[in-house]
């Protein structure tokens, strides 16, 4: 039998790059979505006219939608992303975060859970619900070592604690309820379809409108940047083969600083589209976002040893073929620059609240450099 999978968020970076993976592995999907500010459906042109495709307009705090959602598709698993993830709009604005993130996941736990125990015994063993979270609920790690999946919490920003909130919910499903849950912690993604406010999409394309590509602090921020399409397919691993109630640490091992990823992308716009002088003029730093953490970096083997799972692409490769990605599909990325975000700094606090903050170097349009 055709195995069904229902996709929370499936219209935001990760979710609609899970999507096309699964209805490319010919698996039938059921993708639900609020459609947000970050939620897209142009992303899913290569696949909504697929007949193991389908969409639905549901907030996942509507309990009831969602249990009406998993009865009439009865999926075999869960792969729950739908969240708020932007950490600079959630140090302005921290109430769709809490809302989404751990409401929200506490609503798609208590329909999953009604939904897993009103299946047949035999049904009931293969049900799987995966929980999508960040390398950020570890907090900062300082030069050296790598985050595992016992490292303690210690999230810093309003993003992160919701995160972290939301992955000690499902902990408690498993071990209470015996709710069949596994959890994935993921190091910064980049790739296609990456909303313009982050910093990958953000600095190409800045640049090519030859803006200023802002940098927070010196750029000396590490993050570990994994392809997007390598999350998918670790995804669909772990929710096939995870073990129940089990934590999988997902990452690249591609530590970059912020600064050095600027310069890699302004060196391939150098040579892919060729402005007259390095792009890399038109960096400037900015005020450092409040409560920056200095560095992620993940250990992986926990999933490469049990499940197997390997990142494809090594960054030089994902981010050529990121930018390109990006030089090619204007029609995808100029109505959210032009309606939805022209790249405005957000996650600016009011002068005497923020923290560890440096004097501005510019005042010019800037974004964020995280998740
Ligand atoms: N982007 C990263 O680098 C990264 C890394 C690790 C983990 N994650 C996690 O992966 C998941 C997806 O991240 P992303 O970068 O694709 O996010 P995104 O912001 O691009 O997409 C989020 C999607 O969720 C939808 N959504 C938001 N609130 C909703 C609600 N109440 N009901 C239903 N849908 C709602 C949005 O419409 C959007 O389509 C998140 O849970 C995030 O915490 C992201």
């Amino acid at each position: 039998m055709t195995r069904k999978v229902l996709v929370t968020g499936g219209a935001g970076f990760i979710g609609s790059a899970v999507c096309r993976h699964l209805v490319g592995a010919g698996v039938n999907v059921l993708n639900v979505d609020a459609l947000t500010y970050a939620g897209n459906l142009k992303s899913l042109s290569t696949i909504d006219n697929a007949p193991n495709y389908r969409f639905a307009r549901i907030d996942i705090c509507d309990r009831r939608a969602i249990a009406e959602a998993l009865e009439g598709f009865a999926p075999d698993q869960v792969i729950h992303l739908a969240a708020e993830s932007h950490v600079d709009r959630s140090i302005t604005g921290s109430d769709a975060f809490i809302q989404t993130n751990i409401v929200g996941t506490f609503s798609m736990l208590e329909a999953a859970r009604a939904y897993w125990l009103a299946r047949p015994p035999g049904r009931r063993d293969e049900f799987r619900f995966l929980h999508v979270s960040t390398d950020e609920v570890y907090g900062s790690l300082g030069g050296e070592g790598l985050f595992i999946e016992t490292t303690p919490y210690d999230p810093s920003s309003p993003y992160s604690a919701s995160k972290a909130a939301s992955d000690h919910l499902v902990s408690a499903w498993a071990r209470t309820y015996g709710f069949p849950a596994v959890i994935s912690n993921c190091s910064n993604n980049y790739g296609p379809y990456h909303f313009p406010e982050k910093l990958i999409p953000l600095v190409v394309l800045n640049a090519v409108h030859e803006k200023p590509l802002p940098v927070y602090g010196a750029g000396a921020n590490v993050r570990d940047w994994l392809y997007v399409e390598d999350h998918a397919r670790a995804l669909d691993l772990i929710v096939q083969r995870g073990r129940v109630g089990e934590k999988y640490n997902v990452g690249g091992r591609n530590e970059r600083r912020n600064i050095d990823v600027v310069r890699r992308i302004c060196a391939i716009l150098d040579r892919l589209r060729p402005i007259g002088r390095p792009h890399e003029q038109l960096i400037t730093f900015v005020a450092d976002r409040p409560g920056h953490d200095l560095r992620y970096a993940i250990d992986a083997s926990k999933l490469e040893r049990e499940l197997g799972w390997r990142a494809v692409e090594t960054f030089e490769s994902g981010i050529e073929k990121t930018v390109g990605w990006y030089l090619d599909n204007e029609w995808w990325w100029r109505p959210l620059r032009e309606k939805v975000y022209a790249g405005e700094r957000l996650g600016v606090l009011s002068q005497g609240t923020q923290q560890s903050a440096k004097p501005a170097g510019a005042t010019a349009a800037a974004g964020g450099t995280r998740k």
